[in-house]
């Protein structure tokens, strides 16, 4: 059974819409957040934590709002903007812009403890990266190096993505950015589930999933 960890029974019931009956439920863990510029460590690194926590194959999703012209803030800090500024104050700034095109990004982490063959997505080796660039004789003296050495987890990565724009806030549905982010002329609050199932950031990450998870 794969555990989807998240706080957001939501996310869940968009995962059942992409895997076999019964294959998937929540793991309600608040994984920790490292501070970090790209999606993909975050996830990782939050992979790493929950499989350690389930001792079962996990899934985790980060995923963030990038507006253009402001050079993609709030990115991995959308969590934190949408509960201190807040979604409309993002749409205030925005207003401001000459380049309002944004995008979702999702990054999704599987672990299961195991390796992975070769494939086009990535697989984060987080420590031992690490341990590996900080050269051999790092690894070979510094106790740190060497037990990031000792316990790689490699976590495959599934990206997702779909660009839009900024627009002031219209539409009852969804959650999050969801009213201020335009996407073929409907705010994905303006959207039903399926429909922004269909297109969006998640959905496209999910799909990625499921097809290569069939074959594990
Ligand atoms: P998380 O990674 O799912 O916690 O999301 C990070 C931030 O992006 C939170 O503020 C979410 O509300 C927001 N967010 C993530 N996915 C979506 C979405 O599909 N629609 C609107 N906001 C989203």
């Amino acid at each position: 059974m794969l555990r989807y960890v998240t706080t957001n029974p939501g996310k869940v019931r968009e995962a059942e819409r992409y895997l076999p009956d019964g294959s998937v439920e929540r793991l309600d863990f608040d994984y920790t957040e490292v501070q970090a510029d790209e999606l993909g460590p975050i996830a990782a690194r939050g992979a790493r934590e929950a499989y350690r926590r389930a001792d079962a194959p996990v899934l985790v999703d980060d995923a963030g709002l990038f507006v253009e012209g402001l050079d993609g803030f709030p990115g991995p800090y959308s969590s934190y903007v949408e509960d201190t500024l807040g979604v409309e104050r993002v749409h205030e700034i925005a207003a401001d812009l000459d380049d309002r095109r944004a995008a979702f990004r999702c990054v999704l982490g599987f672990c299961d403890g195991e390796g992975f063959a070769a494939s086009p997505d990535p697989v984060d080796r987080g420590e031992r990266d690490a341990a590996a660039a900080a050269g051999p004789e790092a690894d070979e003296s510094d106790d740190e190096g060497a037990s990031a050495r000792d316990d790689p987890l490699p976590v495959k990565l599934f990206e997702g993505y779909v660009p839009g724009r900024i627009v002031a806030p219209r539409g009852d549905g969804g959650f999050g950015y969801d009213p201020i982010f335009e996407h073929d002329g409907e705010t994905f609050a303006e959207m039903d589930t399926d429909r922004k199932n269909a297109v969006s950031h998640r959905g496209r990450a999910l799909a990625k999933f499921a097809e290569w998870y069939a074959d594990r």
